[in-house]
């Protein structure tokens, strides 16, 4: 499992003390929540800020963006240092057009759905993306207590990537993670799970990613998140 923290959790005051506390405790992933107040109801930050931290962090960029068509900014997030960039199916009319442009840019892509949107909307998206994220609350804030279907839709999700080519893609899971339902997340076969609330209140970092990893000891790891752990910043930033 690969534990992807979410800045909006973080200390917005010390941001950059925040991301080196992250990296020299053992985190390689950074969650980035990016909403635009219309397809969300809330408004968080955008590429100057992912652009400041860039320099100072080797953090691989996992940034979410809930904002309504997305494609309009997906190069500017790239530039910014984005290292992976999920859209919203629900957001976006053409999502094949637009994970093929966020590919063709040198991003990882990612799909989200919301917890009520079907498996169905990925179906044929299978092969043109790198990571489904599946919504375990509605998207907007943090916080929010976990939804219990998430473990079947994570079951169902990792049945039909399998049956469709899609072995490699990860499945990430966001909303309401805490060390109490990692066990059960993975077992479901979620591979990336993001923590905002639950991780970020609790120092020092080290000890809290070892009590969210401390429940999957002994666990095989799937070859495809093998792979995903060598990720690295793509360093194609205009910085
Ligand atoms: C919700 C965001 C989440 C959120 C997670 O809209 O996408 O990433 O920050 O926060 P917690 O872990 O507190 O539910
Ligand atoms: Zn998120």
């Amino acid at each position: 499992m690969i534990l992807s923290p979410s800045l909006l959790s973080a200390n917005f005051s010390r941001l950059a003390e925040e991301l080196q506390a992250l990296e020299a405790a053992g985190v390689t992933w950074l969650h980035l929540d990016v909403m635009d107040g219309a397809y969300v109801p809330n408004i968080t930050f955008g590429p100057p800020l992912i652009k400041a931290l860039r320099p100072g962090s080797g953090l691989f960029f996992d940034v979410h963006l809930m904002v309504q068509d997305p494609s309009r900014y997906i190069r500017n997030f790239r530039d910014a240092g984005a290292d992976m960039l999920v859209i919203h199916a629900e957001a976006d009319r053409h999502p094949q057009r637009t994970l093929s442009a966020i590919r063709e840019m040198g991003c990882k892509a990612g799909v989200a759905l919301n917890p009520g949107t079907d498996l169905g909307a990925i179906r044929w998206l299978i092969n043109d993306m790198d990571m489904l994220l599946l919504m375990s609350v509605n998207p907007g804030f943090s916080g929010q207590a976990f939804i219990p279907a998430t473990f079947d839709k994570i079951r169902a999700a990792r049945s039909l990537m399998d049956a469709c080519g899609g072995e490699d893609v990860l499945i990430q899971v966001d909303g309401g993670v805490c060390p109490e339902n990692t066990a059960q997340l993975v077992e479901a076969g979620a591979d990336v799970l993001v923590s905002g609330s639950a991780f970020f209140g609790h120092k020092p970092y080290g000890a809290r990613l070892a009590a969210f990893m401390k429940p999957l000891e002994g666990r095989q790891t799937r070859p495809a998140l093998q792979v995903a752990a060598l990720w690295q910043p793509s360093g194609h930033f205009n910085v």
